[in-house]
């Protein structure tokens, strides 16, 4: 007998496109991603190769984040990993903007760029404007050998494994764990963070593959929200601090595969414009997943719904309350604050996923987009 099969369709692995392949290998890829990087005993981080020093990490004054699409967004949650773990000041830039906007570098700094390739053109251009500059680089790559990860002086490999999918999804989230592993580490060296509550975070960390997982198996709903959406002519993402960030990224990946434009604010600035664009039936994805900031984000909610906007709630499974604010809910697993976007992102890929799906699109391979864009 002979058994006729196609090379994509067994790299597929039984799924139907390889972006739900990818979707569905986070839970391995960030904990590759983690694996020697914390010590026996979850109180340490360790990152014997990356040949910054102590005394290095000290001097830093400044950090520089670039990078281009779904990188720039994890670089937008890098920053403020960076900043309140371990108090330094970064500045997050695209890298077409940054290569030709003159930063000023003054001082010790360190710029990290990131990218999934490594070979993005924008991104390899301003790093190599940021060495000329005087400033150490740092690397957060998916490929060892490319272009950015032999350039830079400093190296973390987010191991995800090769994502084809155009939309990136598996190299995000684990680009999201590169900064935090490093935020933890730069705050180790610094003692910006008492011991307690790094082990907590380190602990919290160790938790999200297996909380991904779950997040994935009750993700039935999202199929009927995303059949739903599917002829919107636009869509509105809502958050604040990392939910903003997040809601940057929800917004791209539908754009990306869905062709549907959508756009992500955040939710304090509506009142100054966008907020003239709701009107009855308006469908707003509202991310709430920050306690400090819930009140807030109910009383934005409360504003559009009052213009007559359907929307769909994003929240901690114990933040029992948003259900009375919102049409429709979807909860994540509870974890510490600064860790949310690793599972609040998952039903954003999933709803972009399936309204393109149901759209007839070609998921993995959108018009106009390339995986790797190696020109400016
Ligand atoms: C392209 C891809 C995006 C990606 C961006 C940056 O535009 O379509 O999905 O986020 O490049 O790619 P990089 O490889 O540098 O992360």
């Amino acid at each position: 007998m002979r058994i006729e099969w196609d090379k994509e369709q067994a790299e597929k692995d039984g799924y139907e496109h390889y972006m739900l392949k990818e979707i569905h290998e986070q839970p391995r890829a960030l904990r590759n991603t983690m694996t020697g990087r914390i010590d026996q005993g979850c109180q340490r981080i360790l990152f014997p190769d990356l040949g910054l020093s102590t005394e290095g990490i000290k001097e830093i004054e400044k950090v520089y984040i670039v990078a281009c699409g779904t990188a720039y967004h994890a670089g937008m949650i890098g920053k403020h990993v960076i900043e309140s773990l371990a108090q330094i000041p970064v500045e997050v830039d695209v890298a077409s903007e940054f290569r030709y906007r003159r930063p000023l570098f003054k001082g010790k700094s360190l710029t990290i760029v990131v990218s999934q390739s490594g070979e993005t053109a924008d991104t390899l251009a301003a790093l190599r404007e940021a060495k000329r500059h005087g400033s150490s680089i740092l690397a957060i790559t998916n490929v060892v050998g490319s272009s950015i990860a032999r350039e830079a002086d400093h190296l973390i490999t987010t191991n995800a494994g090769p994502e084809i999918a155009v939309a990136s999804t598996k190299a995000y989230t684990s680009q999201l764990i590169a900064f935090y592993l490093l935020g933890l580490y730069l705050a180790q060296e610094k003692e910006t963070l008492p011991a307690q509550e790094r082990q907590i975070l380190i602990s919290a960390l160790q938790k999200l593959p297996d909380q991904v997982e779950l997040v994935l198996a009750n993700a039935e709903g999202i199929h009927s929200f995303a059949h739903s959406i599917k002829d919107e002519g636009h869509l509105f993402f809502i958050g604040r601090g990392l939910d903003y960030a997040v809601s940057l990224e929800g917004s791209l990946k539908l754009k990306e595969i869905s062709y549907i434009h959508s756009e992500a604010y955040a939710a304090g600035e509506l009142k100054h414009g966008t907020l003239a664009l709701i009107q009855e039936g308006t469908r707003v994805i509202a991310l709430s997943t920050q306690a400090e900031l819930h009140e807030k984000m109910v009383s934005n909610i409360t504003e559009v719904k009052a213009r007559g906007a359907n929307v769909l709630g994003i929240a901690l499974e114990d933040n029992v309350e948003l259900h009375r604010s919102v049409d429709d809910v979807c909860l994540i697993p509870s974890t510490e604050s600064l860790l949310t976007p690793v599972l609040s992102v998952i039903p954003l890929q999933l709803i972009s996923y399936y309204t393109s799906v149901a759209l007839g699109n070609d998921v993995d391979r959108p018009r106009n987009l390339a995986k790797s864009v190696t020109v400016e």
